[in-house]
C-alpha cells in the first residue's frame, strides 16, 4: 500500500539537529569515532548505511574497532534466536570501555521492536543509552542531540508500534561506489507462521516510483553500475493504483549507466507473468532469481501459511524457465518446522534435487515469541533438526560442486568489486550469476566490468585470470 511521506519540514528539522549535534560532538571529543554492528538481512544493512550517513553528517568518523569508538550502534535482527543471543554477548563486552571512551551506546533494529527485549535491556543492560526501532530511524539525529545535550544520564527510548511513514532525503553513506542497495518497500503482510518480521517491521509500505527512479539516476551519475532492490516481499510492491513491481523494473531498466539490476526477496505466491516478461526482455535484470521455498512439503507449506503448494512452486519455476531459459535459482529453506515428518523432509530434498539451486540458504527452525508456529504441536527435537540440516547440506553441497565445476574453463563477465579481504594483490568480483571470482589485477579495475577466464573452483569462490 502507498503511504504518506514524512514531511519536508520534519526532515529539515532533523538536519538542524544534525548540525547542532555536530557542534557539541566537535567540542566533546578530539576525534569522534563511531562503530556500527549490523546483524540480519540486507534491509538492515541498508538501514545501517542511513544511520552511518546521519552520523557522518554529525561529524563522526567510522571505525571498525569498537574499542576506540565514542558511539556504538547495534542494528539488530530478531529472525532467529542465536542472532538475538549474540548481541547481548557483544553488549556485555563494552562494559569496561564505555566509561573510558565517553561512549554512547545505541540499540536499534528489529529486536528493539520486541517488548521482551526492551524489558531485558531495562533490567540488565544499563549501559544502553538510546533505543530506537525500525519505524523511526529518521528521528535518530533528534534523539542523539537530546542525549548529547542531557545533564542527567537518562536513557532515551523511542520505539513505535505503529507503522512509520516513508522518508526521503536523509544522508546515506554507501559502502560501495559501483553497487548500491535501494529499499523499495518496507514491512510484510504475509504472516508466515514461523516469522517475526511482520511484527517487527510492520505492514507493507511502498516508496513512490519517482523517488526510487530519482535515487537510481543519481547513483548512476555517481558511477554506480549495479543496484539491488530490497523489500521483504518485493513483488507486492504497490505504491498506487495501476503501478506495480513489473512497472518499476521496466522503468529502472531504462536508466543509462545502470547495467545490473537485482532484487530480493520475491514471494513465490506473488510472482506473476508480468514480472517474468519484463525480466525476459531485459538484458540488465539479473536472471538469478531468489525463490524462497521454505519447505518442499505441501502439508508443511500450508502450516507455514506460505500460500503455495510443492506443485505450484515447481510449476512457477517451470514457467520462469520457459520464458527465461538461462534463469538460475537460489532459495531459503527451513528444516524442522513443527510437525515436519521424515516424509515432509524428503519432499524438501526432492525439490532441491529438481531445482538444482545455485545456492541454498538453509536454516534450522527457531521458535519466535508471539508467532503462530510457537503454539503449534509437534516441535522437533534439536538432534533431529540438526540431522536433517546436515543431510540437506550434504545434498546442496554436492549440487553446488557440480555447478562450480561447470564454470571451470568458461569466460565470465565480472564486475570488479574490490581487493580481496585476505590478499591485497588479489581482486574480487562477481559473475552475473552472483559467484565470487578472485583474480590478480590492478586496483584501477575496481568498479569496471571485465572478462575473466575461470581456471579453478574452490567451493565458495572461483579463481580466474584476466584475458
Ligand atoms: N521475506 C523473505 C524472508 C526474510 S527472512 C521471504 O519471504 O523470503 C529470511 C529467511 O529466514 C526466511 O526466508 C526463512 O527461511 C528464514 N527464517 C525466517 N523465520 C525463521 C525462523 N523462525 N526460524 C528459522 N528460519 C527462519
Ligand atoms: Fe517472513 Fe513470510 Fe514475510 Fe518473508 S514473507 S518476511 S518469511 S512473513
Ligand atoms: Fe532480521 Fe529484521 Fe531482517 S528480523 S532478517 S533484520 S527484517
Amino acid at each position: 500500500m502507498a503511504i504518506n511521506k514524512v514531511s519536508q519540514e520534519e526532515i529539515n528539522k532533523q538536519f538542524e539537529y544534525m548540525h547542532k549535534a555536530k557542534d557539541i560532538v566537535s567540542k566533546r571529543y578530539k576525534n569522534s569515532k563511531y562503530a556500527i554492528n549490523t546483524m540480519g538481512c540486507k534491509l538492515n544493512e541498508a538501514d545501517s548505511e542511513k544511520i552511518s550517513g546521519m552520523l557522518e553528517e554529525m561529524g563522526y568518523v567510522k571505525t571498525e574497532n569498537f574499542e576506540e569508538a565514542n558511539l556504538v550502534v547495534f542494528n539488530t535482527c530478531s529472525i532467529r534466536e542465536n542472532a538475538e543471543e549474540k548481541v547481548f554477548g557483544k553488549l556485555g563486552e563494552l562494559k569496561n570501555i564505555k566509561q573510558q571512551n565517553d561512549m554512547i551506546i545505541c540499540f536499534a533494529g528489529c529486536m528493539s521492536q520486541e517488548p521482551h527485549v526492551i524489558e531485558k535491556i531495562k533490567k540488565s543492560y544499563s549501559l544502553v543509552d538510546i533505543i530506537f526501532g525500525t519505524h523511526n530511524i529518521y528521528k535518530f539525529p533528534e534523539m542523539l542531540f537530546d542525549k548529547l545535550n542531557q545533564k542527567d544520564n537518562k536513557r532515551i527510548v523511542d520505539v513505535w508500534d505503529i507503522d512509520g511513514e516513508i522518508y526521503e532525503g536523509l544522508p546515506v553513506k554507501r559502502e560501495s561506489k559501483s553497487q548500491a542497495s535501494i529499499i523499495i518497500m518496507n514491512g510484510c503482510n504475509n504472516f508466515c507462521s514461523y516469522c517475526i518480521v511482520p511484527y517487527v517491521r510492520g505492514r507493507e509500505r511502498s516508496r513512490q516510483p519517482e523517488d526510487i527512479l530519482f535515487e537510481a539516476r543519481e547513483l548512476a551519475k555517481d558511477g554506480c553500475k549495479e543496484i539491488l532492490l530490497l523489500g521483504q516481499n518485493v513483488n507486492s510492491y504497490n505504491p498506487r493504483e495501476g503501478y506495480n513491481f513489473a512497472n518499476l523494473l521496466s522503468d529502472l531498466d531504462k536508466i543509462d549507466g545502470i547495467n545490473i539490476i537485482r532484487f530480493t526477496s520475491p514471494h513465490p505466491k506473488d510472482f506473476k507473468g508480468d514480472v517474468i516478461d519484463v525480466i525476459s526482455k531485459s538484458n540488465k535484470i539479473s536472471k538469478v532469481i531468489h525463490l524462497p521455498l521454505q519447505s518442499g512439503s505441501s502439508r508443511v507449506l500450508k502450516l507455514m501459511n506460505r500460500g503455495y503448494t510443492k506443485e505450484e512452486y515447481l510449476d512457477l519455476a517451470k514457467r520462469i524457465k520457459e520464458k527465461i531459459p538461462e534463469a538460475l535459482f537460489t532459495t531459503d529453506i527451513i528444516v524442522g518446522f513443527p510437525g515436519e515428518t521424515e516424509e515432509d523432509f524428503e519432499d524438501t530434498l526432492d525439490v532441491v534435487r529438481k531445482m538444482e539451486y545455485e545456492q541454498v540458504f538453509m536454516f534450522i527452525y527457531s521458535v519466535r515469541k508471539g508467532t503462530r508456529a510457537e503454539k503449534m504441536e509437534g516441535h522437533i527435537p534439536e538432534e533431529v533438526k540438526s540431522e536433517r540440516f546436515s543431510r540437506l547440506k550434504t545434498l546442496s553441497d554436492s549440487i553446488t560442486e557440480e555447478i562450480m565445476n561447470k564454470y571451470v574453463g568458461t569466460t565470465q563477465k565480472v564486475l570488479v568489486e574490490g581487493e580481496s579481504r585476505t590478499n591485497k594483490d588479489v581482486l574480487t568480483g562477481r559473475t552475473w550469476s552472483g559467484r565470487i571470482v578472485n583474480f590478480e589485477g590492478s586496483r584501477e579495475l575496481i568498479g569496471k566490468e571485465i572478462e575473466v577466464k575461470i581456471v579453478s573452483q574452490h567451493v565458495w569462490y572461483l579463481k580466474g585470470q584476466i584475458i
